[in-house]
């Protein structure tokens, strides 16, 4: 049986966003404390083969046609190879290898990049707040851009492509680099992608006013580049808008991208559902519950009573992500616990 994750408001969920762990190499202000979190233990984080055993069940049973590593920083995990050469044996109720793909900050990927994609990954999309080694380490708390430039290069040798780029702009910290990030990604042929900042790390942290908005942004962007909106009827769901930017003097054009999460939410079209490194289905960044599969594995369930109980949590997906809803709290867990 392949019924698909169709939820009440008729969206249906075609992307797989997997957690591999909640641990990361990196303290980025807007996602973790210094000190960082009190980390999962591990003997409730799934083994390889648990999460090779829920991935199968999305992409055999469940309609699943791209699946997304994600962390913490799913790079941590020695495993990620292996599960993702499994992932790329499987085939789609059409016959076809799911896409899979990776979010990482870049930290070793320079070591990584030729295994991975020789494991079946198709492309990568890394981190990088800014190109000034100083600025860069104040943000991520740990002096490590070098490494982070090794690894976006490896990754463009070995053909994980469109490399992407995603960069979270912080009021008073970085927001004054945005142009300099647009100027690199348009020489390197990258795909860059400016984030509004999204109330899902340290708790208590994130504040309305304080929030660099998309308008701000594309502001910022257009004291140096010309930008014209591209078609938005070729969006789909993707969450990041698009412009086209204009050459200018030394920098060739390309396409730049703003992830409004905030400003202007994509829940409508939202495609994804998500799974935990400690086996916990999630059918949105803010849901409020969680559907344990994690039991139902060690507890012997077969493939397709799990296939069935995920199928129930998506049709409770809430219509949209509430953060300007009146009530609105932030997560129990934090981003880097649920998945980026
Ligand atoms: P592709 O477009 O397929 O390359 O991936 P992506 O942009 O969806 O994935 P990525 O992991 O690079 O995420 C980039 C940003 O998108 C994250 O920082 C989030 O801000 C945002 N994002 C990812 N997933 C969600 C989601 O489910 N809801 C919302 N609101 N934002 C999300
Ligand atoms: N808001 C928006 N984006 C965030 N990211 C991490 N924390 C937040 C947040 N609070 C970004 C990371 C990474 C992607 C997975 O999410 O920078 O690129
Ligand atoms: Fe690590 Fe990513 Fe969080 Fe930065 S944003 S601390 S790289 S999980």
């Amino acid at each position: 049986d392949t019924s698909a994750l169709v939820d009440r408001f008729g969206r249906v969920a075609h992307d797989l966003r997997v957690s591999l762990t909640d641990r990361c190499n990196l303290r980025c202000e807007y996602c973790m404390p210094p000190e960082g979190f009190d980390w999962m233990p591990t003997a409730q984080v799934l083994s390889d083969d648990e999460v090779i055993r829920l991935i199968t069940i999305a992409v055999e049973h469940l309609g699943v046609r791209e699946v997304r590593f994600t962390g913490g920083e799913p790079l941590l995990r020695k495993g990620l190879e292996r599960i993702v050469a499994a992932t790329s044996a499987l085939r789609t109720a059409d016959g076809e290898v799911p896409e899979s793909s990776l979010t990482t900050n870049g930290l070793g990927l320079a070591h990584r990049a030729g295994a991975l994609a020789e494991a079946g990954l198709a492309r990568v999309n890394i981190s990088l707040d800014s190109l000034d080694r100083e600025t860069y380490a104040t943000l991520a708390r740990r002096d490590r851009l070098p490494d982070v430039l090794a690894g976006i290069d490896a990754a463009d040798a070995a053909g994980l492509k469109p490399v992407k780029i995603n960069s979270v702009l912080m009021r008073g910290l970085n927001e004054s680099h945005a142009p300099d990030l647009l100027a690199f990604a348009l020489r390197r042929g990258f795909e860059l992608r400016f984030i509004e900042q999204m109330p899902l790390g340290p708790p208590e942290m994130w504040k309305r006013g304080d929030m660099l908005t998309a308008d701000e942004i594309l502001q910022i962007l257009g004291t140096r580049f010309d930008l014209a909106p591209q078609d938005p009827a070729e969006r789909g769901a993707a969450p990041a808008e698009l412009f086209t930017v204009a050459p200018t003097g030394d920098v060739p054009g390309g396409t730049v991208g703003v992830i409004a999460s905030v400003t202007q939410p994509f829940c409508g079209a939202c495609d994804r559902t998500r799974l935990t490194a400690d086996g916990q289905v999630r059918t949105c960044l803010f849901s409020r519950t969680e559907t344990d599969l994690r039991a139902m594995l060690r507890g012997g369930a077969d493939d397709e009573s799990i296939a069935e109980v995920w199928r129930v949590a998506m049709w409770g997906k809430l219509a949209g992500h509430g953060i300007d809803d009146p009530g609105f709290l932030q997560p129990q867990r934090p981003m880097s616990a649920i998945g980026g």
